[in-house]
């Protein structure tokens, strides 16, 4: 990856575990100090994920927030910068999926999904905003997911709520494009986490997901690290608004 200046500083949110976790860990790897979030029972995995980074020789900070709760986060983005003195990234990334077909699906779990996924990318960014306004700098990687562009059965609020990533991020690229910000969305395809064990409960089902994929594999935590370090990086200076699929080759678009 391209090095990054010292002292550059990323927020990752749902960094406990899974992909948040491995993108943490490739941004300190890279050279960032990283402002690692999860909610409050996430404790003891954030810690330790907070000890990972120390052992890569950058300093990590462990930020317990729920992202969809306005007032946690802007303490939690406040707390950061006046810790750090600086948010150069962020990769929001927590996520939740919750499934249903969408005749029987109760509202709360509409309601739930939309709340983590979309609303919380949303006042993760508003609360940045400011501050990175006022450098004039800013690299900010949503992960969204090929579930908003194609999708899977009993997924359509979470796929709805993918969608509503991708489509806020090709705004706010154009929004913030003149202050010097970056907005991007990585779309990983089934990745072998606890959320993505959802999709891969039958072996026939994680059977058809691998005939269906061009690398003839399902992901890894780590498949997604490259790609999303890349955004957060100087080297995407000139990339903005886009949603890149990072699926092994499901999604050909
Ligand atoms: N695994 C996949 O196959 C896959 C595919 C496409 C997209 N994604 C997306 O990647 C992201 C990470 O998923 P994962 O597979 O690592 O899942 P995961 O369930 O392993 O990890 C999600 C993390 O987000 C945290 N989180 C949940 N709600 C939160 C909240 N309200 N506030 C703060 N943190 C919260 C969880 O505690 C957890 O640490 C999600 O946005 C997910 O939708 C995953």
């Amino acid at each position: 990856m391209t090095p990054t200046p010292n002292g550059r500083v990323a927020l990752v949110t749902g960094a406990s575990r899974g992909i948040g976790r491995a993108i943490a860990l490739g941004l300190a790897r890279d050279g960032f100090d990283v402002v690692v979030n999860d909610i409050e029972r996430q404790r003891e995995p954030l810690e330790a994920v907070v000890a990972e980074i120390a052992a890569l020789g950058r300093r990590g900070i462990a930020a317990f927030a729920d992202v969809a709760d306005r007032a946690q986060v802007q303490a939690m983005v406040a707390g950061a910068i006046a810790e750090t003195g600086r948010i150069d990234a962020v990769v929001n990334n927590a996520g939740i999926l919750i499934t249903g077909t969408v005749e029987e699906l109760p509202e709360q779990s509409w309601d739930a999904v939309m709340d983590v996924n979309a609303k919380g990318t949303f006042l993760v960014v508003q609360a940045l905003l400011p501050h990175m306004r006022e450098r004039g700098y800013g690299r900010i990687v949503n992960i969204a997911s090929i579930g908003g562009k194609h999708g899977a059965p009993e997924q359509a609020h979470y796929s709805a709520s993918k969608a509503a990533i991708m489509g806020f991020t090709r705004v706010l690229a154009q929004e913030v494009g003149p202050l010097g910000i970056t907005a991007n969305c990585v779309c990983p395809g089934i990745i072998v986490t606890d959320m993505g064990r959802t999709n891969l409960e039958e072996k026939a089902v994680a059977d058809r997901w691998i005939a269906n994929t061009a690398m003839r594999r399902l992901g890894q935590p780590e498949d997604v690290v490259g790609p999303a370090c890349f955004l957060a990086s100087d080297a995407a200076a000139f990339v903005t608004g886009q949603s890149l699929n990072v699926c092994g080759g499901i999604v050909l678009s």
